[in-house]
């Protein structure tokens, strides 16, 4: 009786914790202003499709408008795809240069925060923030908490592992591209796990692939490494093992981090602060063809009763990924070659780099395997580069593509053929673009 007893607790435990796994994409809901029911209804879908459980509604205040009209959308669609697809809120404080009023917080989880839609954890409604660590602003969430059960995991990365940790259930640290010419690593991470794994909170992490935005009305004009980083975070996850995963992000077009389809009118197009040129060429959408395997390692590894992830014969695929010039050819809008890089701490802390020291030239190679065997990567005319002695699953390759111009052409030796668009010696108009072109070859959605 007792054994039975420590049995059924034992799988009672092992079930709350297979719960605690999720993947979820930031949505900028301020760029899909235009957004029907039918596109919402579309990219709900599509997410879901590639192993994402949650979009995570980016709202920024006045909530009247595209807010209160967008985030209604969002759960119409969600209820009507029914698909077991959820959101929940993430309060922005830097959107719009306008505090979030308590009040508005508390009506807006009062009216959703118990949705069908709505994802709540430990029986509670999800919420996050991006940034609003000041002081009122931080008070505010103890308020809200008295009047709305929440859990509570806000991004206060600019505050560090350890700041007001009684205000919240877990923590999101948006520091996830490389500092400078180097590559990603996991010690951030690490550090916020340090801070709350002993007081038992979760921490969500973050998985960006690139970083560039080039919007001088708006003085934003830099570029992080991206080369490699959203393959090898994706392998991070399996080391860090966080509660949470958050992909950064699906639609913000003007840091050129999005992972979902290009939504013209989501583009910044101000004067002088035009993401168009930089964005309607450089479709990402095939960084979500690899997803389904990262998501099932990431789950399995977190808890080996999920199904390990695995390529069925005639589902090889290769994503690719590069920019379509040298990094030293072509002139920004912004302010020069020279300073379009600082690094990604305070402004005081502002440093520039050669961009050739931030940025590989290079083609970037995710590459899913039924069996084992080589993938090869070719620029125009040149020689194939070929990988041999690569394994059944997920292979990171990458080569760089040096003074060489043309089509990429990608083969693997599961008869995989794909050709991804252009590297040119210099940008056609002569104005730089450091944002990647993403294609998938093979069994590609
Ligand atoms: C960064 O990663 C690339 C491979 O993706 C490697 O060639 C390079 O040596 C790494 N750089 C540093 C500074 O670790
Ligand atoms: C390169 O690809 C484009 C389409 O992406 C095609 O129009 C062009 O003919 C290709 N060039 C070569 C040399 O194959």
């Amino acid at each position: 009786m007792f054994q039975t007893l420590l049995v059924l607790l034992a799988l009672t435990l092992c079930a709350q914790q297979a719960v605690a796994q999720a993947v979820f994409a930031h949505v900028i809901v301020g760029n899909n202003g235009a957004y029907t029911l039918a596109n919402w209804e579309s990219d709900i879908r599509l997410a879901a499709s590639k192993g994402i459980d949650a979009f995570v509604l980016n709202i920024a205040p006045p909530v009247e408008g595209t807010v209160a009209d967008q985030t209604a959308l969002a759960f119409q669609a969600a209820n009507s795809v029914a698909n077991g697809f959820k959101l929940f809120f993430s309060f922005d404080y830097l959107g719009s240069g306008v505090p979030w009023e308590t009040g508005d917080i508390v009506t807006l989880l009062k009216q959703y925060g118990w949705d069908r839609a709505y994802y709540k954890y430990n029986g509670k409604p999800f919420v996050s923030t991006f940034e609003g660590p000041t002081n009122s602003d931080v008070g505010q969430w103890a308020t809200i908490r008295q009047q709305v059960p929440i859990y509570f995991v806000p991004d206060w990365s600019s505050q560090g592992p350890g700041f007001e940790m009684d205000l919240y259930d877990g923590a999101f640290s948006w520091d996830m591209w490389p500092k400078g010419p180097n590559n990603m690593t996991m010690d951030v991470d690490k550090s916020w796990q340090g801070s709350l794994q002993p007081a038992k909170k979760t921490y969500m992490m973050g998985v960006s692939p690139w970083f560039y935005t080039d919007l001088p009305a708006y003085n934003k004009a830099w570029v992080w490494r991206g080369d490699m980083t959203w393959a090898r975070r994706w392998r991070q996850v399996l080391k860090v093992l966080p509660e949470f995963v958050e992909i950064v992000t699906w639609n913000d077009y003007g840091e050129s981090h999005y992972v979902g389809p290009i939504f013209e009118p989501g583009i910044p197009q101000a004067e002088n602060a035009d993401a168009r040129s930089y964005v309607l060429n450089n479709p990402h959408e095939a960084w979500l063809e690899t997803l389904p395997y990262q998501i099932a390692a990431y789950k399995h590894a977190f808890n080996p009763s999920n199904p390990a992830p695995s390529v069925a014969k005639g589902e090889d695929k290769i994503v690719y990924w590069y920019r379509t010039a040298p990094a030293s050819a072509g002139t920004t809008r912004a302010t020069g070659n020279a300073c379009m890089s600082p690094i990604n701490t305070s402004p005081q802390d502002e440093r520039c780099y050669p961009i050739e020291e931030i940025m590989e030239d290079g083609i970037f190679v995710l590459a899913l395997l039924s069996s084992p065997g080589w993938v090869s990567v070719a620029v125009g005319d040149g020689p194939p580069q070929r990988f041999e002695g690569l394994g059944a699953g997920l292979n990171h390759l990458s080569r760089p593509f040096g003074g060489e111009v043309g089509n990429v052409t990608v083969r693997s030796s599961t008869g995989v053929v794909g050709e991804g668009t252009a590297i040119l010696s210099a940008p056609a108009n002569g104005v730089a673009n450091f944002n990647a072109w993403v294609g998938c070859a093979g069994h590609c959605s």
